[in-house]
């Protein structure tokens, strides 16, 4: 596989056609953290003013940390999963007792936080630090299934793991944030649940369901 042909093709992508998101503004670890907790769950155009209030209300972690729960669920209300919320709050608590209010940059320090699990570790400290980590929720594993023919069910624990080992492969080492976000960017633009628009694809040549016209067999799913 042709690894840096394909990093190159997917970051220019991103870089040319992927959406001027506010959380894509700057690099904030903790813009970042928020904004990926809250699209774990919730679709792209529904953040977006939630994002925005929120940050406006807790500029920064010291905000966050010190706020009560109630004024915290009240600007989470509508998104739902309030799990989210609540974990997000003790986590940013331990980051301002433990580490000054600064959000670790070491993998494992940051994935011992409540509530983050290996796909916010690596799209956060991908997105804010350049750690060259996989980020692989449902979108990308949809993409990764597309490209490499894999057909594997996604419902399976053992299967994300799976892509969670093809990712930590491919991901680029020089731009792992354009890289992630590009694989992220290729899932909700082009390469869609159903009628994803190969013709449009910026890695179609890499595409092996592509080549074989098996991209709408992909993925394979039993569940949910
Ligand atoms: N879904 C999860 N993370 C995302 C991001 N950073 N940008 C767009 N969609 C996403």
């Amino acid at each position: 596989f042709p690894i840096h042909s394909f990093q190159r093709a997917l970051i220019d992508w991103f870089k040319t056609e992927g959406r001027d998101l506010p959380w894509r503004k700057d690099r904030d670890p903790y813009k970042v953290w928020v904004s990926e907790v809250m699209l774990q769950q919730t679709r792209v155009d529904t953040v977006i003013p939630y994002f925005h209030n929120f940050l406006e209300r807790f500029p920064t972690i010291d905000d966050l940390a010190s706020a009560d729960e109630q004024t915290l669920l009240k600007a989470w209300e509508g998104l739902g999963y309030y799990s989210r919320v609540k974990n997000l709050h003790a986590a940013v608590k331990e980051v301002k007792s433990r580490y000054g209010g600064v959000v670790p940059k070491d993998k494992e320090a940051f994935s011992q936080l409540k509530g983050v699990g290996p796909y916010t570790t690596g799209a956060v400290l991908s997105i804010a630090y350049g750690l060259p980590l996989p980020a692989v929720d449902g979108n990308v594993m949809r993409v990764l299934s597309r490209i490499f023919l894999i057909e594997e069910d996604i419902s399976k624990g053992r299967t994300k793991k799976l892509f969670e080992e093809i990712a930590q492969r491919i991901v680029s080492v020089d731009d792992p944030s354009s890289f992630n976000q590009g694989l992220m960017e290729l899932g909700a633009l082009i390469c869609k649940p159903t009628n994803p628009a190969c013709l449009l694809c910026p890695v179609k040549d890499f595409c092996i369901a592509y080549e074989r016209g098996r991209e709408k067999d992909l993925p394979v799913k039993t569940k949910g």
